[in-house]
């Protein structure tokens, strides 16, 4: 039985720290005191050099947080989430997205006895995927593939293609729909032709109302173009193939319930991934995630960079009550990651229960947000440097450029360092409006270049970073009962626009419904 951050006795100990040296702390007297700060603060991981030197703890900071994490048995928890054990408690599930990267063959200490099946039924599967994927790629006929699909069906896919565009086979166009809004289908399907197309219809589910929605308007469009072969011009991705086929898609890949939507791009649903990269990318994806998992798995706490960073979260949260945090990657391509790291984070952590239902005395998910650099130093910066609230910034970087233009690089690598270096050093002004506190943290993460396994060991950074602080913070972070209600009211709300029925609805909400009403 794992304890609660608040239930170990390193939870006061924190807050004694705190407030006896831990919110004066001062980085540049940090930095002046100690000549191997950077050397104890950063480290490589798989993939990943990290510096979290320019952040608002101490040693003996850091060294608490590692053993409240002994103490709260965080080694047993992932060691359980690693074996497949049901530890998404709620929904009386395994999370084993780590198995989707796991080679084949490879049995780890304490596995559950299903796991074999499991790990056989991943590989077959995979290869099935791969080989598909390796088929739609030599087809010239098929210049444009649709990925219809939300939230994790759509954010994982569409971040990696994008981050992975110098890997993308020439002659295929890659196109994503989220939003039930039918201006997004409509501009997709005004530059396809049925012939050319294909549609990858993702939900886990497959009752996702938008994703539905969009799928019929999709099969209605291809018929109505004349399109011939449903099965040639769509595949579904997803656990529920049954549904699939009732709509008439005979084209499936399945995956199964242990893998969380928001942790389903290593499956079925990265079709789209493969399609642009290749199976051979894929698989370099899958690597690189891999050798973040046994880093996670095996590397003593204190060196193990996903615990680091998930301590780092709990102390920002909790104790310098630090509210969000600013996602800044310094690489065009990475221009989706910012939304795709705030499902991972807020759907996974943004809960007010303990697994036990009793409501939690302390915050938990921070807000995640950004752009990538340098827009955003034209932007919202201005807040990050001057503003009344201290925002931890997260810098990712890469080392080597895979383009031709001279000049640029080193331009993009000095703004990233230079706006670490201007948050914590900051400079005394003539006047307070020149003024820059300095003292502001930030954690800067580089790869030595974004390739297929550099992503995968990234995002699998990221997610075994959230299962820390989730592990700490006592809750479930692989359920999102938070999004059923909405869910629910927008169906009534649906017919109650066709009708213009308002009984028993608050004022606002009648209120609004009848200016909205086309027909009123
Ligand atoms: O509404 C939330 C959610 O369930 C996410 O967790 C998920 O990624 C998304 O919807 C899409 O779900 P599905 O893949 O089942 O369509």
């Amino acid at each position: 039985m794992s304890l609660r951050c608040d239930q170990t006795p390193q939870w006061p100990q924190l807050q004694a720290a705190y407030s006896t040296q831990g919110r004066q702390l001062d980085l540049r007297r940090a930095f002046a005191d100690d000549a191997q700060r950077f050397g104890h603060f950063s480290q490589q991981a798989p993939h990943v050099l990290a510096d979290l030197s320019k952040n608002l703890w101490s040693r003996e900071t850091e060294a608490l947080l590692l053993d409240m994490a002994q103490a709260s048995g965080l080694a047993k928890h992932r060691d359980a989430m690693f074996a497949g054990q049901p530890i998404n408690s709620t929904e009386g599930r395994a999370v084993l997205h780590t198995l989707l990267r796991r080679p084949a063959g490879l049995a780890l200490p304490g596995d559950d006895s299903s796991i074999p099946g499991h790990l056989s039924d991943v590989h077959a599967t995979l290869d099935a995927m791969l080989a598909y994927a390796d088929t739609v790629r030599a087809d010239s006929t098929i210049t444009d593939i649709v990925n219809i699909g939300i939230g994790g069906s759509d954010l994982g896919p569409h971040m990696a293609v994008l981050a992975l565009e110098q890997f993308r086979a020439q002659g295929k166009r890659l196109h994503f729909v989220s939003n039930v809004d039918g201006h997004e289908l409509h501009t997709v399907l005004q530059s396809l032709r049925p012939q050319n197309t294909l549609f990858l219809i993702a939900s886990k589910t497959f009752t996702t109302a938008e994703t539905m929605t969009n799928a019929r308007s999709a099969l209605a469009w291809f018929a109505a173009q004349g399109g011939q072969d449903v099965g040639r011009h769509f595949a579904a991705l997803t656990t529920n193939v049954d549904a699939a086929r009732a709509l008439g898609i005979t084209t499936t890949f399945g995956f199964w319930d242990w893998v969380g939507g928001r942790y389903s791009l290593w499956s079925a649903i990265g079709l789209p991934i493969a399609i642009a990269i290749g199976s051979a990318g894929f698989r370099d994806l899958l690597a690189g995630a891999h050798a973040m998992d046994e880093h996670f798995r095996t590397a003593p706490l204190a060196q193990n960079l996903p615990v680091r960073l998930g301590l780092l979260d709990v102390w920002y949260r909790n104790f310098h009550g630090f509210s969000s945090r600013c996602i800044a990657p310094y690489h065009a391509a990475l221009g989706r990651l910012p939304a795709y790291l705030q499902q991972l984070e807020m759907e996974s952590n943004g809960k007010r229960v303990a697994l036990d239902g009793t409501a939690l005395s302390y915050a938990t998910s921070p807000v995640l947000w950004g752009e990538p650099g340098t827009n955003g130093q034209h932007a919202f910066f201005q807040m990050l440097h001057q503003g009344t609230d201290v925002i931890p910034l997260e810098i990712v970087a890469v080392r080597e450029p895979t383009h031709p233009l001279p000049g640029h690089h080193d331009k993009l690598l000095a703004n990233a360092l230079a706006q670490a270096q201007a948050l914590m050093v900051g400079k005394a002004g003539e006047d307070a409006h020149r003024h820059f506190p300095g003292n502001r943290p930030s954690t800067f993460l580089l790869l030595e270049s974004l390739t297929p396994a550099s992503l995968g060991a990234l995002i699998a950074l990221q997610e075994h970073r959230v299962f820390v602080s989730g592990s700490l913070w006592g809750i479930n972070s692989f359920d999102q009962w938070g999004v059923e209600l909405g869910k629910v009211l927008a169906k009534d709300l649906e017919a109650r626009l066709a009708s213009g029925d308002v009984t028993g609805l608050d004022g606002s909400t009648a209120g609004l419904l009848g200016h909205l009403r086309r027909s009123a």
